[in-house]
């Protein structure tokens, strides 16, 4: 949930003795402005902070903090290092910084001379963000104050990067939910209720599901006691342009079915809906902009579960493409779930191209780690693009190969494929496998999430947990590729 209610004020000297919270301010090589007034508030303190060699070991963007200042009003004086000429990645570290800090007393920030003040709003907001399930709520942040110089455009120039974060906490929020309570029907509601904001949604049931032939699809969630389900959100900003097709893996938990999972780590795929998170995020985002783009954004709900009526090993599914599937392992369920989601994406809306998202293979976490996620793509510029954007949000991406000689370890005796390609190159032969269920000529991208989307540790943007990778990069993205 977010924590912090961000507003801009025009800077006053007065203000910043008499704050009772935070005070924070900035500084590189020598002390900026506003925190000169603060220095002499508190007759040489911070400069006293600047000639330590806990100031020196600083990177930029983050800070010391000196408590209970003589001279002010302040709990705490928060000094951040901040380059005079900081890119946007500076301004959002400096923020994350401050973000992570905060308590309920609220902070007055003394950005009055820090250009982009839009981008440490946007650190701020990413960081102070909080998800627990206790009987006691999280305590609300106190308010923090931007002191600036126009604090109108200020505002404006935040607005569209703070409903952004909004849509990152909301991501965020759908990933940390445990499963029993984020059920496909829990789930299906959350993204019903963004009908508020001007998005079109659908949800199509089980039996919506047979009638377009989505037997891959249900043939993985009919072990569970919930429905599986496929929703439809389209966000119509466009005019008539084709739209960006988005989907999502929606696994809301996965056992990994018959061929059962270790017991060890399995309560973390809770996560294995993090693809259909991200696509829910980048919606959210895009109409509370309003976004001058189409787009339509497709998750495909379903649990993995063993049960008497679930899938075995060697079964064979008809996908809705008519491509036979024979199930080696019911634990490569994802790319069961995407290949009929894909399919009805593309036969319904035409797409101008296609971005499908999930939590897909262990693999990729043994390639990349928890730094960045694998992209594969059919088309250069649609890839370089996307890792452009993803390179401006500081949200860490890496390309993969793609190649026919993969689709050898694919083959199956008795039907036109199987789910699974053995060990060697498992995410590569995962997104072989996905691209046999793109059209010829839709420029794709596949992300394989499962490394970034939840981690054990705190990020510089977000405490352990959920991250909301990705909702920032697509939507730039659709801002720069897809109309704005
Ligand atoms: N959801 C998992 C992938 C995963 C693993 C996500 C760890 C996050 C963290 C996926 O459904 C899966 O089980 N993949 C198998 C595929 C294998 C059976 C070919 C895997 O990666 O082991
Ligand atoms: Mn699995
Ligand atoms: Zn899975």
């Amino acid at each position: 949930m977010t924590l912090v209610h961000i507003d801009f004020a025009s800077a006053e000297a007065d203000a910043l003795a008499r704050h009772t919270g935070r005070v924070v301010a900035f500084a590189d090589e020598s002390l900026d402005p506003w925190a000169r007034r603060i220095d002499r508030l508190t007759r040489g303190a911070l400069k006293r902070a600047m000639d330590s060699e806990a100031w020196s070991d600083l990177k930029p963007g983050e800070g010391l903090e000196l408590a209970f200042p003589a001279g002010m009003a302040a709990r705490a004086v928060h000094l951040i290092r901040l380059p005079r000429n900081a890119k946007p990645a500076d301004l959002r570290k400096a923020g994350a910084t401050i973000g992570r800090a905060l308590d309920t007393a609220g902070a007055l920030v003394a950005a009055a001379s820090v250009r982009k003040i839009e981008h440490l709003a946007e650190g701020i907001a990413l960081r102070a963000y909080a998800f627990a399930r206790k009987a006691e709520a999280p305590k609300a942040l106190g308010d923090v104050t931007l002191a600036c110089k126009a604090a109108e455009a200020a505002r404006t120039a935040a607005a569209p990067l703070l409903a952004r974060a909004d849509a990152v906490h909301f991501s965020r929020d759908l990933v940390n939910e445990p499963a029993n309570i984020l059920t496909t029907v829990e789930f299906a509601k959350r993204l019903e209720a963004m009908r508020d904001l001007g998005l079109e949604v659908e949800v199509l049931d089980e039996a919506d599901l047979h009638k377009l032939g989505m037997q891959a699809l249900l043939a993985v969630g009919q072990g569970s006691e919930s429905p599986s389900q496929v929703v439809v959100m389209q966000w119509k900003g466009g005019g008539d342009a084709a739209p960006l097709a988005l989907v999502g893996k929606g696994v809301v938990f996965d056992t990994g079915g018959i061929s059962i999972k270790p017991a060890a780590g399995m309560e973390d795929m809770t996560m294995d809906m993090g693809g259909a998170g991200v696509v829910a995020g980048v919606m959210r985002a895009l109409a509370a902009r309003k976004a001058k783009a189409n787009v339509v954004g497709l998750v495909g709900l379903v649990e993995n579960m063993p049960d008497g009526r679930a899938q075995r090993p060697g079964d064979v599914v008809t996908s809705m493409k008519g491509d036979t599937i024979e199930v080696i392992n019911t634990d490569a369920e994802g790319r069961l779930v995407l290949a009929d989601v894909m399919w009805y994406a593309q036969d319904r809306f035409k797409p101008a191209a296609m971005v499908d998202l999930a939590t897909l293979t262990g693999a990729v976490i043994i390639g990349l780690g928890h730094e960045k996620a694998g992209v594969f793509g059919n088309d250069d510029g649609l890839c370089a693009d996307f890792l452009k954007a993803a390179e401006d949000t500081g949200e860490g991406a890496w390309r993969l190969p793609l190649d026919p000689a993969y689709d050898a370890q694919l083959k199956s005796r008795i039907a036109d494929m199987k789910n699974v390609g053995g060990r060697p190159a498992g995410s590569i032969t995962a997104a072989q496998f996905l691209q046999r269920f793109v059209k010829p000529d839709v420029p794709w991208i596949h992300l394989d999430i499962a490394g970034v989307t939840l981690i054990d540790k705190e990020t510089a943007f977000a405490p352990k947990g959920a991250t909301g990778w990705g909702v920032r990069a697509l939507d730039t993205l659709v801002r720069t590729r897809f109309g704005g």
